[in-house]
Parts: structure tokens; sequence; C-alpha cells
């Protein structure tokens, strides 16, 4: 490893660099093969150097480095368009002068403290909501308050339904409400699927995203739902979408640009003009070569049926033969995201470690929080790929937990 590397940036060195990539597939500099069952970091959409991409972002190069605030580029206004095109509100406007999640949610916090004058944000513990001082503030973990400029004391966390089950969701709809009644508060910040806090999702998840919903409306708080991880991973392309919902700003980074540095949100036309020039348009935000990378992202997203729905019935046989020899995991999942969860298994990580470990050497790249693995593929991933990586975690289960 490098000694001039910084301690915080690369925490699971150990492996060799990647060099190269191919679709699902990439290579270490030893020339050892992967298949990424995680997108990297739960962001590569299309897999690696998808070829429209790869086209888009090479022609724009050529063409025009980039534009002050004073003109913006065409590429940039084209994006936009395009992106305001699928949004599930057509009344609606875009902002795409970012360049990640933690920039998207940022802005929406502020949009929502400036338009309602009211200071307090509702967040779930657990949730990934960001690196930045308020993204942080909001984040439903690990905030060390010496990084923090100011207090969380306008934060007001809720405890997210169980992972296992959501038909509990009462409870935290009961928080919510409780908080809305007692405070100021201007806006709710959810992420629909929480992936780093384990994946919550089931048939219930539709109506608890719409109550809370509901209680926004009925306590005038902006519903933000962040929609970082879940873009273009649903056949709706949008969470919103798929489960009927209408939030007043989504946020969106990782997947909307196939993995190149942009992010935004989209906000209803009632909060166009909140924010101020300068208050939410970074300078490298809404980069021409990544404006291109996200145009090549969803004309493709739009012209080929990547078949999630298809897909997800490979990973219900395939965990529902996993569970019939492991009867103690749980196992949860929606179109090619799930978790495979060992909490009932284990209160620490060893065994889970195992697992991911092994695979790993064996060249599957999954995701570990804690006791749970995420399978998050990128959306090109076929049918058969998805049939080996089954096979092989069953393989790898039986190694480590009848030993
Ligand atoms: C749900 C969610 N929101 C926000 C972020 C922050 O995004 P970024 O790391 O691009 O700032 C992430 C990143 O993992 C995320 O998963």
């Amino acid at each position: 490893m490098s000694n001039y590397l910084a301690k915080n940036t690369l925490p699971h060195v150990g492996t060799t660099p990647a060099v190269r990539g191919d679709g699902i597939k990439f290579y270490d500099a030893n020339g050892k093969q992967y298949y990424d069952f995680s997108s990297q970091t739960l962001n590569l959409l299309l897999g690696q150097c998808h070829p429209s991409i790869v086209k888009a972002i090479r022609e724009q190069a050529g063409r025009i480095s980039y534009a002050s605030s004073r003109f913006g580029t065409d590429v940039y206004f084209e994006a936009v368009e395009l992106l305001h095109s699928i949004a599930p509100n057509p009344e609606s406007k875009v902002n795409i002068k970012m360049c990640d999640g933690s920039d998207a949610n940022e802005t929406a916090i502020k949009t929502a403290r400036k338009y309602t004058n009211k200071p307090g944000i509702i967040s779930f513990y657990k949730m990934h909501t960001g690196q930045t001082t308020q993204t942080i503030n909001i984040r439903g973990y690990g905030r060390d308050e010496r990084t923090l400029i100011g207090t969380t004391d306008q934060v007001y966390f809720v405890n997210p339904p169980k992972c296992k089950d959501l038909m509990d969701y009462l409870d935290t709809l009961e928080e919510i409400e409780e908080i809305a009644k007692r405070e100021k508060i201007g806006g709710l910040i959810l992420d629909p699927l929480m992936v780093n806090g384990g994946l919550l999702v089931n048939k219930n998840t539709r109506e608890y995203l719409r109550a809370i919903q509901t209680i926004c409306k009925n306590y005038n708080m902006i519903f933000i739902l962040d929609e970082n991880q879940t873009f273009g991973w649903f056949p709706t392309l949008f969470a919103s979408k798929y489960w009927d919902i209408d939030p007043d700003i989504i946020t969106l980074g990782k997947g909307l640009s196939g993995g190149n540095p942009l992010a935004g949100v989209i906000i209803k036309d009632y909060l166009d003009g909140v924010l101020d020039y300068n208050e939410a348009d970074f300078t490298n935000g809404g980069n021409p070569l990544c404006c291109a990378a996200t145009i090549a992202t969803i004309n493709t997203l739009l012209n080929t049926n990547f078949k999630i729905m298809e897909k997800e019935k490979i990973f219900t046989e395939g965990f529902s033969v996993i569970k019939e020899k492991f009867s103690n995991v749980n196992v949860r999942g929606i179109g090619i995201i799930w978790c495979l969860d060992l909490s009932d298994i284990e209160s620490d990580n060893n065994l889970t470690s195992s697992i991911y470990k092994v695979m790993l050497d064996r060249g599957i790249f999954l995701r570990q929080y804690g006791n749970k693995l995420i399978f998050k593929p990128p959306v090109i991933v076929t049918e058969e790929e998805i049939r080996m990586v089954m096979l092989k975690l069953r393989k790898v289960m039986e190694e480590v937990l009848c030993n």
C-alpha cells in the first residue's frame, strides 16, 4: 500500500488495485477477475465502461471543456431537459450543478428549511445521507461532533421499521407524528430502501412510504426522497414512481450518470427560486463530461429493457434454496437489490465477514454492512450471472456455516 495514502480514504485496501473493467467484470493489477455484485460503491448502474457512456464522454471531451454559469453549456441544458422529461412529476425543476449525493441532500435540506422557515429536520437512525457537515448532522449513525460546526439540536431521529418485518412501521409513523406535533419541522428526509441500514423492503413498503408522505403534508413538512441508491434500479427508473409517491424534492447522484461525478435535485415548481445563486451550484457541478455521461445513461435506460423484475425471480429462486438449507438467515429484496441478513445467527460479524471474504477470493464482489451482505449488481447483469452467484453463495455458506 502506498505510504502516501490518507488512511480514511481506502480502509479496505489489502487487495491490489482495480485496473480495468468490462461490463459486470473488472480486473485487478494481477489480472484477477471479479464479478461486480456491488456496482462498486452501489453506483455503477450500467457496469464498467458502458459503450454509450464511453462514446459520449469521448465526443464531449473534444467539444467544450467548461463554461461558467454566465453561459452554461448546451450539454448541461440537454441533460436537464432529459431528466425533466422522465421526472415523476412534470411540475418540477431540475438542478444538476452538483457532484455528489451529499451535495444533493444538503441542497434539499437548505431548501426545506429556507422555504418553510422551520429549522427542524426529521431523519432516520441507521440511514446514510452523506459526508458534508449538514449531511453528517442528519446521518443516522457515526456523527462525531468534533467534525461538525454547530450541533444536531435541530435534527430529530426516528427508528426505522425493523429490517425483518415492515409490519411494525406504525411505531415509526407514531414517532414521526409526535415530533411533527411538538417541534418546528421543515422537512423529512428518507432513503426509501436504506440499503446501508440493512435494506428495508417488503410488501408494505408502498403503504409505509405513502403514510409518511401524508404526515409530511399534514404538518407542512417538505418530503425529501433520497433516490441516490434507487434511481435506475427500478423498471420505472425512480423508486417514487414505482411506489406511487410524490415527494417535494428528489435527490439524485450515484447511478444517474452511470458512476460519474454528477448529482442534483428535482424540486417541485413551488420550491423554485428558494435558493439563490451560489447556494447550490458548485464549480464542478454539471461538468460537460458528466452531463454527456448522464444523457447516455438515461437514454440507455430508456432504450433498453433490463428486465429487472424477471431478474428478481432468479434472485428469489436462488435465495429460497438457500433459505431451505439455512432457515435462520433472513433475506429480502426488490428487483436486483437484495440483502442476506445473518443477524439471527450472529451478533458480531465474523461469519458474515468470512462469507464476504471467501466470495471475494472466488471472484464475487459484494458489499458488507455488519452482519448483512448486500447484492446490488449493475442492471446489465444477466440471469445466468445471477444463477452463478447464487450457486457460489450457497456453496460458500455451506463451507462457512456448516463447519
Ligand atoms: C442513500 C444515500 N444518500 C446519499 C449518499 C451520499 O452520496 P455521496 O457519497 O455521493 O456524497 C449515499 C452514498 O452512499 C447514499 O447511499
